[in-house]
């Protein structure tokens, strides 16, 4: 058997991306995982290890490029090698129309969601060649689909794909894809119905409140199974591709490799 594979994951404090570090503790990976707050991380890191992987723990703020290089440099130096970076961290707000926006909180919602993957693609690109490596960029519908008040989450959402398509062509020995994770039952939802009132078109509101209330959320256990499935297994093929979580050729090998429950 070969060494275990490597995974860096952003924004692994809670929600998705903490449950793709659960997934990968539970195939053996080693995992270093890095967020701002840090009892978060390490009760995610008690798990991971718990469940059979190993886990570094790496606090700092994805806007800004230092921390970056902390975490590749510390995981070369714990674990040896990288095999993936799952970009995941991010934030829906602020949540205001282009007219009224906080021009300070629209860049610092870019900086989050488009910089931050750019940050770690080029810190992590020298090692990611050398095992031939992959990048799983979490994305969002709000790509495609224009949602009024979010302006600055549907704008670097959007870039996000693109720049996933650049590197794919810059980069013939990685494998880099964007995912939409779904509608996922987690604080950003939360935060989305909590912030929403006045500032989004009423139907839109009530949409994200029902959806809550029906229990149409997916829990996030969900898409971080295909997450965590595409950091390992992703084809060389779809470099490049807007994947969908619950696009069956990712979901069943997915729940294959992972199971049912967390
Ligand atoms: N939930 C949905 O319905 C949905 C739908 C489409 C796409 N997505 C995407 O899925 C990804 C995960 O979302 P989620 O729903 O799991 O959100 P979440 O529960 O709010 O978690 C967000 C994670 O990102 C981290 N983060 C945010 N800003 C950061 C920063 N500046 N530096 C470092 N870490 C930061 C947070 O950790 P700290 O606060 O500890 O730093 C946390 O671990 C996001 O990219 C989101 O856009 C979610």
């Amino acid at each position: 058997m070969g060494k275990a594979p490597v995974v860096i994951i952003t924004g692994a404090s809670r929600g998705i991306g903490g449950w793709v570090a659960r997934c990968l503790g539970k195939v053996g990976a080693s995992v270093t995982i890095l967020a701002r707050s840090k009892e978060d991380l390490s009760a995610v890191a008690r798990d991971v290890e718990a469940k059979g992987g190993r886990a570094l723990t790496v606090v700092g703020d994805i806007r800004y490029p230092e921390i970056h290089e902390v975490a590749v440099e510390k995981t070369v130096s714990d674990f040896g090698q990288i095999n993936a970076i799952v970009n995941n961290a991010g934030i829906a707000g602020p949540l205001a129309p282009v007219s009224a926006v906080d021009p300070e909180q629209w860049m610092s919602n870019i900086q989050t969601n488009l910089l931050g993957p750019f940050y770690m693609a080029r810190s992590a690109i020298p090692e990611l060649r050398k095992t031939e490596g992959r990048i799983v960029n979490v994305g969002s519908g709000a790509s495609t689909l224009p949602i009024p008040s979010a302006s600055a989450y549907c704008a670097s959402k959007a870039a996000l794909n693109h720049f996933t398509a650049v590197l794919a062509q810059e980069e013939p020995l990685l494998t880099v894809v964007a995912v939409r994770p779904g509608m996922v039952d987690t604080d950003m939802q939360a935060f989305i119905r909590r912030q929403g009132h006045g500032v989004m078109p009423p139907e839109q509101v009530s949409f994200y409140q029902t959806m809550k209330d029906e229990g149409q959320l997916e829990p996030p256990l969900v898409p971080a199974r295909s997450i965590a499935w595409l950091s390992l297994h992703a084809p060389r093929e779809w470099s490049g591709d807007f994947l969908d979580y619950d696009n069956p050729q990712i979901a069943l090998p997915a729940l294959e490799l992972l199971g049912e429950s967390a």
